[in-house]
């Protein structure tokens, strides 16, 4: 079942918030799956806020990210492991070795993939994953073309993506590595929650295509209308293509 929520960006960050918090409340062991890029941040603010002055406490969670950029250095600020220390974890004192992600620096990356995925299965599955949406329909980096029964694997970029993302490589494409590791469409619609949080005018005919589309592998973030516990939040900007 999907549902859908429109409000303003503050309102989005807090619901999604909420949704983590009543998940942490309930099960403090709970397994989490965490997104990078611009769209979840004002929720890792606001998770962080709790963090510092309610309690909400990371102790025994586990994170579970997204995906990965393959061969960026180990120090590199645009590492998603190096992002999301710096954008949650580190804010809100979440013991490093809970946090989990495919190793885009290992020799053998599909071996890598393989470790990912059971890492995901000893934590029992992933409890709630929050979700953006490339203007491409990517969730995760499930590019368009992607099996929707997809594992966590290596994939290329699209030029799309690569220029959407070029915003954080000091604008400069060439900067943005080609390939990635990601959950697949697969691994993603077996966390038993997805929250997906989709802001401004250039994602409207994504989250058209999500909503509203056919589900396809033409738009890969449709596979979430097969999902039992789908929530999607948007503003009035991405929400402004829907019927
Ligand atoms: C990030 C990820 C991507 C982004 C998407 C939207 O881990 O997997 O799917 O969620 O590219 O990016 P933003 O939020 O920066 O617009």
């Amino acid at each position: 079942m999907m549902e859908v929520v429109i409000a303003p960006a503050e309102e989005l960050a807090r619901l999604a918030a909420d949704a983590v918090e009543e998940l942490l409340r309930a099960k403090p062991t709970a397994a989490l799956g965490l997104a990078t890029g611009s769209s979840p941040l004002a929720v890792y603010d606001e998770l962080a806020r709790r963090h510092a002055e309610e309690g909400l406490s990371f102790a025994q969670a586990q994170g579970f990210m997204l995906d990965e950029y393959v061969g960026l250095p180990a120090e590199h600020p645009q590492r998603y492991r190096n992002v999301i220390s710096a954008e949650i974890a580190d804010r809100v004192a979440w013991p490093a070795d809970q946090v989990h992600g495919p190793d885009g620096l290992a020799e053998d990356l599909p071996a890598a993939c393989a470790a990912f995925e059971q890492a995901i299965a000893d934590a029992g599955g992933v409890d709630l994953q929050l979700l953006g949406i490339g203007t491409d329909g990517h969730i995760g980096f499930n590019e368009p073309g992607s099996s929707l029964a997809s594992r966590t694997r290596i994939k290329s970029l699209t030029d799309q993506t690569r220029q959407d993302n070029a915003r954080f490589f000091d604008d400069d494409v060439d900067q943005v590595p080609p390939h990635c590791l990601t959950q697949g469409l697969g691994t993603i619609s077996d966390a038993r929650h997805l929250v997906l949080l989709a802001t401004g005018r250039h994602k409207a005919e994504a989250v058209h295509q999500l909503v509203e589309g056919p589900v396809s592998a033409l738009w890969p973030a449709s596979v979430m209308q097969l999902h039992p516990h789908a929530t999607v939040l948007l503003d009035e900007g991405a929400a402004s293509r829907l019927q």
